[in-house]
């Protein structure tokens, strides 16, 4: 087979790095982008972990297509059940087992034999493969395992009904050359008709490298997470991994992908918007200076031909610089047109408060660009379906001599709250003044700001991460004023506290092995 799959997790796996939560909406936000970039498999959620991830993977499947919509779980037919009533409804289902063979996993987490383990690996495969034709089959910590009762286990799982076989290396500890060995070990003892997948982390910065080493030996799918999110260091990036094997096709025995490249740097965008988590600047692919050339003697040699120092074209992977789409005189339909072209779908309220948003910055931004636009509309669906407070409006004083302050008037469903405070400086006043008027006081854990494009008039996106008793969400918000982005950022993240504490029910539940 000349294809490898490429498997998505960013909306599982990716969904587990710390201060990552995604609502509904936000996660078929990304859902809809990756069935747009030609992901073979999208990993939608862990459907048992908690009421809201069942119904996120339940949203995907029913309205997403073109791609195969996966749900995570353990072998305890409890967990299969509910995989299969969130997945049931997709174009293609397919059911993700998992348990873990190494030593350590089956003494210290699992508590099991190697022979429990073989039952419920049967078991749950059974199971699974009686709802469902497509079931993947992962022994957790495989790179630690003992290959050989770890290739017993995924013979069991192909006899009873697995038609992919994913290695897993959890906790980052594999090298390429050992991973690929591995591979090559899992084809030559498994017998049967099955796919052998990779699922790589970064402990150690090796994961793209090690399941590249996976393809080169055999594997056709590889799981990978867009910007290389995940738990701890995270996943094999699926930007990364995709134009390793596109530009190195001739290397890895021209293989291919089905992943259409162009819309690679819009998905990174949106899902570090969504996420709150930033994509480093120098990141490759995907990062804003990833074709960008400082030094004189690179300009000039790309200036007379690119292939001097570009092995890639920046407008394969989406990178051409942002057009300037829109304008204080665009109305409604041209910014929803716009919208539409970029391949973004939003409607009814959401639609209509980004339109709002868009005319407030147009005001005071001269040309709006497609990342502009992004920025927006990612900041209307970071609020979520509830939008309990918005920003009526804000003022704050500050400067060397005095002390600063912030006003804030806000609206609370048919009412107005509003509160003053002083702080640090204007965004800490800013963001104080908020507390104040929700009652939501929390701790920032990070405050990230940076420029959506270039110039003096660029927008403001500021990022920060909150811990309110417990609860840990992002907030994201953009204005060409930094001190309002700040603000926008910290009451997008009040909202979300205030929705988690409304429905306890939709946030992750510990769950054990
Ligand atoms: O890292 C891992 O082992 C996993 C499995 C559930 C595939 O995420
Ligand atoms: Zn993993």
């Amino acid at each position: 087979m000349n294809e490898v799959r490429i498997f998505d997790t960013t909306l599982r796996d990716g969904e587990q790095s710390p201060g990552i939560s995604l609502d509904v909406a936000e996660k078929l936000e990304i859902a809809e982008q990756l069935a747009r970039l030609g992901v073979d498999i999208i990993e939608a959620g862990f459907p048992i972990a908690s009421q809201g991830d069942f119904e996120a993977v339940e949203a995907i499947a029913k309205s997403i297509t073109g791609s195969t919509i996966a749900g995570l779980s353990r072998t305890g037919f409890a967990d299969i059940d509910r995989a299969w009533e969130a997945v049931q409804h997709a174009e293609r289902p397919r059911i993700h087992v998992f348990i873990a063979t190494s030593p350590i996993h089956m003494k210290k987490k699992l508590r099991m034999t190697e022979d429990e383990v073989k039952e419920e690996a049967a078991a749950g495969v059974k199971r699974a493969r009686g709802y469902c034709e497509d079931v993947e089959f992962s022994p957790e910590d495989g790179s630690r395992s003992d290959p050989d009762f770890m290739t017993e286990v995924c013979q069991i799982a192909v006899d009873n009904g697995a038609t992919t076989i994913n290695i897993p290396d959890t906790v980052g500890f594999g090298v390429p050359e050992e991973f690929a060995e591995l591979i090559v070990f899992v084809l030559d003892r498994v017998r049967g008709d099955y796919v052998v997948s990779t699922h790589c982390h970064n402990d150690l910065g090796l994961a793209v490298a090690n399941s590249l080493a996976g393809v080169k030996a055999g594997a056709r799918q590889v799981e990978c997470a867009i910007n290389g999110l995940g738990e701890r260091a995270g996943n094999a990036a699926l930007e990364e991994v995709v134009m390793a094997i596109t530009t190195r096709s001739d290397y890895f025995g021209h293989v291919e992908t089905n992943v259409r490249t162009e819309e690679l740097s819009r998905t990174s965008r949106i899902v570090s918007r969504l996420t709150g988590y930033p994509v480093q600047y120098n990141k490759a692919v995907v990062g804003r200076n990833a074709f960008a050339h400082e030094a004189g003697i690179h300009q000039h040699g790309v200036l007379e031909d690119p292939e001097t120092y570009e092995i890639m074209d920046a407008n394969t992977v989406g990178q051409e610089a942002a057009q300037i789409v829109l304008g204080k005189h665009s109305g409604r339909h041209a910014f929803s047109d716009s919208l539409a072209k970029m391949g973004i779908r939003i409607q009814g309220d959401a639609l209509n408060s980004a339109f709002t948003r868009f005319k407030e910055l147009a005001d005071r931004k001269v040309q709006i660009t497609e990342a502009d636009l992004e920025a927006i509309v990612a900041e209307e669906l970071g609020a979520g379906y509830v939008h309990r407070y918005d920003i009526v409006s804000l003022d704050f004083h500050g400067g060397t001599s005095s002390t600063p302050t912030a006003k804030v008037v806000l609206s609370d469903e048919s009412t107005k709250v509003d509160a003053e405070a002083s702080g640090n400086g204007m965004i800490d006043a800013a963001m104080a003044a908020i507390a104040e008027a929700t009652g939501v006081k929390g701790r920032l854990t990070d405050f990230v700001v940076a420029a959506v494009t270039g110039g003096g008039d660029a927008l403001g996106d500021v990022v920060i991460q909150l811990d309110a008793d417990g609860i840990k969400v992002s907030g994201r918000g953009v204005s060409t004023d930094v001190v309002e982005a700040s603000a926008r950022a910290y009451l997008n993240a009040v909202n979300k506290v205030l929705r988690l504490r409304e429905r306890p029910d939709t946030r992750e539940v510990e769950i054990g092995p």
